[in-house]
């Protein structure tokens, strides 16, 4: 068993990790590509549809999101400033939930909350459990889709509504070239990314399809989205 058994469930035979980058080397050539060599069966293929591993703490994004009303941003604060959706600190917790804190401390005595406020006088991180992971040879970015009208519901799910969160998608390379090929099919405005439940405006006796189709295509057009052949070129995940 590898060291952290949590984050490496893999459900592929274990040769396939050390192929598949032969694959692309071989598939993409040029040694611009031999990077990829390094990385080899470093990650885990993220195929796991309904993966959702126990967490350390019960945290409820359908209690803070759904009924509270956060913003992805109040603790994923780098989502759309990096590639990498940072996952809260301690602190970020605290500002609601200290324990010292009489009058602002929610629910300070909760056993659910123990791992939180040990972290916070311990000062050592508590130690969330991976729930979507990529192998290291694809490259994503989560501010390139977010800021150009991809919602996270697109890739996650619902999240609002998650007592616990698990992995909704594939994330397989044909999962991601069904939407860069036809990318009209999931845009909105940049605006309503974070707001998850929401729909296109039907229009006279469109149905909701043809709706979202119409803005879509507006959209692409005003974001000054890449064409097909940019987008599902294999430099474009496979650098
Ligand atoms: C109050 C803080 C908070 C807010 C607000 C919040 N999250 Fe989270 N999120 C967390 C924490 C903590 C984790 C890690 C524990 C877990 O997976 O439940 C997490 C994990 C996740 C994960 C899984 C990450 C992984 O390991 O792969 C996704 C996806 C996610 N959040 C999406 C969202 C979305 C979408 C929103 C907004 C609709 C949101 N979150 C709002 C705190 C938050
Ligand atoms: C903006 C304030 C706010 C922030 C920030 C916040 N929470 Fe909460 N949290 C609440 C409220 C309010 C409740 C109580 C909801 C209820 O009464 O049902 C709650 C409930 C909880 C509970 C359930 C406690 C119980 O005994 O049922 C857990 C666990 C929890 N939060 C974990 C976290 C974690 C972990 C973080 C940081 C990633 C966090 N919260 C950040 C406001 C917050
Ligand atoms: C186009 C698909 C897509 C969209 C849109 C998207 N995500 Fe992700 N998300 C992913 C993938 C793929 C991963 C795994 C990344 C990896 O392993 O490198 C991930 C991972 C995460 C993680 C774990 C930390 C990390 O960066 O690996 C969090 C938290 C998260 N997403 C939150 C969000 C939130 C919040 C939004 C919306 C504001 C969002 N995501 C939008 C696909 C997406
Ligand atoms: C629901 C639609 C959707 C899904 C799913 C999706 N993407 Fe994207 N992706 C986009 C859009 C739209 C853009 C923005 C393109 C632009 O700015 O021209 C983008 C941009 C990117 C970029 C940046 C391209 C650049 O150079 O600007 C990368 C890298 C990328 N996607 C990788 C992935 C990977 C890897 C996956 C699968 C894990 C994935 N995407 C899944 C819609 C999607
Ligand atoms: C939109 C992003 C994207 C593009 C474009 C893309 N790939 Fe991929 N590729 C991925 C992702 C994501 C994976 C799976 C990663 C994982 O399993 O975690 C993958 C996996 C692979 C694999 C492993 C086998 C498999 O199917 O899972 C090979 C080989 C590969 N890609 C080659 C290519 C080649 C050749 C091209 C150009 C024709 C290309 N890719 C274009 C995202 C992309």
């Amino acid at each position: 068993m590898p060291d952290n058994p949590g984050r490496k469930n893999i459900v592929f035979p274990k040769w396939v990790n050390y192929l598949l980058p032969v694959l692309i080397v071989a598939a993409v050539g040029g040694a611009a590509y031999a990077p990829l060599f390094v990385n080899y069966g470093m990650g885990a293929p993220a195929l796991k549809v309904g993966y959702m591993p126990q967490q350390p703490v019960p945290f409820s994004h359908k209690v803070h999101v759904g009924q509270l009303g956060m913003d992805c941003r109040y603790c994923h604060t780098t989502v759309d400033k990096a590639a990498f959706a940072a996952i809260p600190p301690t602190e970020t917790c605290i500002n609601c939930h200290n324990p010292q804190d009489a009058v602002n401390g929610i629910r300070k005595k909760s056993e659910k909350l123990a791992p939180v406020h040990e972290s916070y006088i311990t000062g050592k991180p508590v130690e969330w459990i991976e729930v979507h992971q990529l192998a290291e040879y694809a490259f994503f970015d989560h501010q390139a889709h977010v800021n150009k009208g991809v919602s996270c519901v697109s890739c996650h799910g619902r999240v609002d509504r998650m007592e616990v969160v698990y992995q909704v998608e594939p994330l397989s390379m044909s999962w991601c070239l069904d939407c860069h090929r036809e990318p009209e099919k999931h845009l909105r405005p940049v605006e309503e990314v974070y707001n998850l439940g929401w729909k296109p405006q039907v229009v006279g006796n469109e149905t909701l399809e043809q709706a979202q189709l119409r803005i879509g295509k507006e959209l692409k057009e005003k974001y000054n989205i890449h064409d097909r052949a940019y987008m599902t070129a294999c430099s474009t995940c496979h650098r």
